[in-house]
């Protein structure tokens, strides 16, 4: 048998039920905001995440599904979806007749890492992106809006942890004291970090490898480097925050694994998630449209990991699934012709009814309808026919109660 591909999933019936509550809960929040839904395709040029990104991340290093297409173009498929906004902004000059745009997408994404509890090669995101802004009170309705949304899902053991990266101004200041720094701890570093930190020394701070951690300790805060607009601007995200009570802690070493930042960046972290505790990450990054040969717009944003998400969800959440109002018991041809049509008339007036056509017993019926969870069952059978009346009855009372076959989908209706 074909398995599924190591490191993707499923989601199936009884789980999915929640990621919809998710999604649900989420679009309303972000359309209460103002926030416009877009989609972008699954798959880009690769230079688009290369430039974006950054060509010594770990992302483009060494997790996209990079593949040659039948004419030789690179084609990956896409490891994040601020890259493909941004191009979808810039191709159709969508800053021409008002720069400030606000932007929702949830979809799925793929990185080739190591697959375990919370990390998998095709996940999903939910994004929010705002262009043309670059006052930092957005910054603080994107940190604002991830809070309510977790709030709104009953998860409360959360942590915003934030961090300003500076600008073009002020961090060439901060690369080189950090890169003295690095100099001399050096030999103790893992092979991805000597062959980084020259051209890329955030890069070393972001290093997940215990003993570069650790080399790592004590070295400068980019929050002792920032010009004063930098400086100011985090400032009014810390009291924004405040102002609007939304708990978080500076992280001087929150560099995010992404090359696109400026300013701020931010990571929403739980205990629930064991090692991979970021539910969501974001932040400014105001070059990188035009980096990208558009127009000097400010930008910024964030995603939240949809599987992470939906894992802590189910831990604080109803079952959603939903279960049907009515089973349909009928027994012999005749019953069951009756009972499809009355089915598909319930259906269609939302009435989720399900019934058998395999031409079970009453009493394997009667089981695979409490199985369901049915509120109702109708039995159906010939001598109901003939007395023309059916019986209906209530799963939870275990009342039964006559009803007439005349009109009966309008009877149902009025009685469940
Ligand atoms: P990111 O930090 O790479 O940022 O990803 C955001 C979130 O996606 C993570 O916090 C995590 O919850 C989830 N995630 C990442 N990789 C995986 C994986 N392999 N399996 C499961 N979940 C994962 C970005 O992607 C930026 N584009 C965010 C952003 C938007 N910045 C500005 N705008």
């Amino acid at each position: 048998m074909i398995q599924l591909i190591r490191g993707f999933k499923d989601i199936l019936p009884g789980e999915v039920e929640l990621w919809q509550h998710i999604e649900k809960t989420a679009t309303t929040l972000f359309q209460d905001f103002g926030y416009k839904e877009i989609r972008i395709p699954i798959m880009e040029r690769t230079d688009l995440f290369a430039r974006s990104i950054g060509e010594d991340t770990d992302i483009v290093e060494k997790e996209m599904y990079t593949f040659p297409d039948r004419k030789g173009d690179l084609m990956t498929l896409r490891p994040e979806a601020t890259a493909s906004i941004c191009r979808a902004y810039i191709q159709h000059k969508l800053h021409s007749s008002d720069p400030v745009r606000k932007f929702y997408t949830i979809g799925p994404m793929f990185r080739r890492e190591r697959p375990q509890k919370g990390r998998y090669r095709q996940f999903y995101q939910i994004n929010l992106e705002v262009f043309g802004i670059e006052s930092p009170l957005v910054d603080v309705e994107l940190i604002f809006l991830l809070a309510t949304l977790l709030t709104r899902l009953s998860i409360f053991d959360v942590q915003a942890h934030i961090n300003s990266l500076g600008c073009p101004k002020c961090r060439p200041q901060f690369k080189s004291a950090l890169k003295n720094f690095i100099d001399s701890v050096g030999d103790r570093l893992c092979s991805d970090c000597t062959r980084r930190k020259d051209k890329n020394p955030l890069r070393v701070l972001d290093c997940k490898v215990p003993g570069c951690k650790e080399a790592m300790i004590g070295a400068p805060s980019i929050l002792d480097h920032l010009c004063p607009e930098c400086l100011d601007h985090f400032e009014t995200v810390k009291s924004g925050l405040k102002s609007l009570q939304v708990p978080f802690i500076v992280d001087p070493r929150l560099v995010r694994g992404l090359d696109y930042y400026t300013r701020t960046t931010f990571e929403i972290h739980t205990g629930a998630l064991g090692a991979q505790s970021a539910v969501a990450g974001g932040g400014r990054y105001d070059g990188l449209i035009k980096a990208l040969g558009g127009p000097r717009i400010p930008a910024t944003g964030f995603a939240i990991g949809f599987d992470r998400l939906a894992e802590i969800a189910a831990m604080n959440n109803d079952n959603f699934e939903r279960k049907p109002t009515l089973f349909i018991a009928a027994l012999g041809e005749k019953s069951s012709t009756m009972a499809f049509e009355w089915s598909c008339a319930l259906g269609l007036a939302g009435v989720v009814c399900e019934m058998d056509l395999t031409g079970k017993s009453l009493k394997s019926q009667m089981k695979r309808a409490h199985r369901l969870g049915a509120k109702y069952v109708l039995i159906l059978g010939d001598r109901e026919i003939e007395e023309n009346t059916a019986i209906l009855r209530n799963m939870t009372t275990k009342e039964q109660t006559p009803i007439g076959l005349d009109n009966i989908v309008e009877s149902i209706q009025v009685k469940i």
